[in-house]
């Protein structure tokens, strides 16, 4: 995340340039150091205490699925652009496994507000029959949308931002029927920024958190139950406050589609895992599968991982360009009913296969309740050969015994069962394997 404020010499970037530099280069993340600093303007409304109202019960229990046409499309998107990924939600059976979220990213409005009403207005090439007009096609496929603002002055690629009109936004997106809010955190005033750690010490009361407490309370004033993820770069101690605040809060910058990234988000992740639970989400970021040049078993593990780990998982990519065996990792039933469990709201953690057993950055074994039993995944980081075991008398809640595994890609038992003792696998160069152990009873 510290490559985020390591570009001030670009500070000074005319918009168009930034633009450019938005549209085909940088990822929303890198843009906003580049305008942090931006002049503050001047709010239609500022209330004079933050808001302590929470997010909605009524919505995000469980991690979002869905899709979001920034990794896709950057600022290049349109109307039939998202029309036709909540199409192909229903052709490749997307909907059928789960996913519900048809989500618009940065670039989808004009760049100045309505001078009467103050509100944003969509852009009138990109989406020329209005926002509402989509939601009520995504709607009417069972789909819910989301849009995308930021709690500064602009987006990160200088689209109105909603600092100071939070109550004017809110009821704009509810009036045309959106379902979840992305929030990102660009081009914050420096006064409203945060220097050192509040006085009172609870990063709740940092400027950081009101910013985004004034739109929970925004959006808590409308009729619609709103999906708020906390697009918040993990600054600010957000994994300490977010659940407060919104549903799913962003660990740290954008997304790439590499390896280095995926062992990355990781190794963040599990050093924060315990605020993960129902309606509090921990964001990896979204989906690369289908971008770049991840391997399929590299594509396995991103998809295994966000789901076992709770994260929002939303897909990024031109979804009709997807193979067969892509579409099979991201609708594999067993890891979608774990991540989407009713039942149980914490994610899997690391275990010590052994109390000397060595430890990798980031760790390879994982174990996690569902409604259905015991888990454990497994990555294989290593490119040396070496045989991954683990003692049935190291996984918590379980014990020494006779179990039989259920292999969670496939959704069948695994062969050679029932196992004693112990288990061993060979798992495929950075691939992930996932298993239900279940008490064998003979
Ligand atoms: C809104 O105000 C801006 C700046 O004053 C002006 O350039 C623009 O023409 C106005 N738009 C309308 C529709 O009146
Ligand atoms: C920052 O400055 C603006 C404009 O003067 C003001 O409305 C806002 O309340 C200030 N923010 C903070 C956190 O003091
Ligand atoms: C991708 O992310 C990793 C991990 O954050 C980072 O080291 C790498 O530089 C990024 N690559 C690109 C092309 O941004
Ligand atoms: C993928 O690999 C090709 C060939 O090695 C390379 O030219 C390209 O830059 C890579 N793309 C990404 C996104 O890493
Ligand atoms: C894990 O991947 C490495 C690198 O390809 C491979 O050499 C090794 O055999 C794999 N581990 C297991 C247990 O299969």
């Amino acid at each position: 995340m510290n490559r985020l404020v390591s570009l001030p010499l670009y500070h000074q970037t005319s918009r168009p340039m930034l633009k450019f530099l938005v549209a085909l280069t940088l990822s929303t993340s890198i843009v906003a150091s580049l305008s942090t600093t931006a002049p503050p303007s001047s709010p239609a409304t500022v209330e004079v205490s933050a808001p302590t109202t929470g997010p909605s019960k009524l919505t995000g229990k469980t991690p979002a699925l869905g899709w979001n046409t920034w990794n896709a499309y950057g600022c290049s998107i349109s109307e039939s652009l998202v029309i036709a990924a909540a199409n192909q939600f229903i052709s490749l059976g997307l909907k059928q496994a789960g996913y519900q979220y048809i989500n618009i990213d940065d670039c989808w409005s004009e760049k100045d507000r309505d001078n009467t009403t103050q509100r944003i207005v969509p852009d009138s090439t990109k989406f020329a029959n209005g926002i509402d007009s989509v939601a009520a096609q995504v709607h009417d496929l069972g789909l819910q949308i989301g849009i995308y603002s930021d709690a500064g002055t602009n987006t990160c690629a200088g689209y109105p931002g909603s600092l100071g009109y939070e109550s004017i936004d809110a009821a704009t997106f509810n009036d045309w029927g959106i379902d979840y809010l992305k929030y990102d955190n660009c081009h914050v005033p420096s006064n409203w920024t945060d220097s050192a750690t509040p006085p009172d010490g609870d990063w709740y009361n940092s400027n950081s958190a009101i910013r985004y407490r004034r739109m929970t309370g925004a959006l808590a004033a409308q009729s619609r139950p709103v999906q708020f993820s906390l697009c918040i770069w993990g600054r600010a101690n957000v994994w300490g406050w977010g659940a407060r605040v919104g549903h799913s809060w962003r660990i740290s910058g954008d997304a790439n589609a590499s390896w280095a990234y995926i062992t990355s988000i990781i190794n963040i992740n599990v050093g924060i895992l315990d605020a993960v639970t129902f309606y509090a989400h921990n964001d990896m970021d979204m989906m690369e599968i289908g971008n770049g040049n991840l391997t399929i078993e590299e594509e396995r593990t991103h998809f295994a991982v966000w789901a076992f780990l709770k994260s929002p998982i939303l897909l990024g990519t031109d979804l009709s360009k997807l193979s067969a065996a892509q579409l099979a990792i991201i609708t594999n039933a067993e890891l979608i009913a774990f991540h989407q469990d009713p039942l149980v709201g914490a994610p899997a953690k690391p275990f010590n296969t052994t109390p000397t057993s060595p430890a990798t950055t980031p760790p390879e074994y994982y174990t996690g309740e569902s409604s259905k039993g015991t888990h454990v995944f497994i990555i294989n980081l290593s490119d040396v050969a070496d045989t991954k075991v683990f003692d049935f008398a190291n996984l918590p809640g379980l014990g020494d015994g006779t179990y039989m595994l259920c292999d969670m890609w496939i959704g069948a038992p695994v062969a050679g069962g029932p196992f004693t003792g112990s288990f061993s696998v060979s798992v495929a160069a950075h691939d992930t394997a996932a298993f239900l152990v279940t008490p064998y009873n003979g």
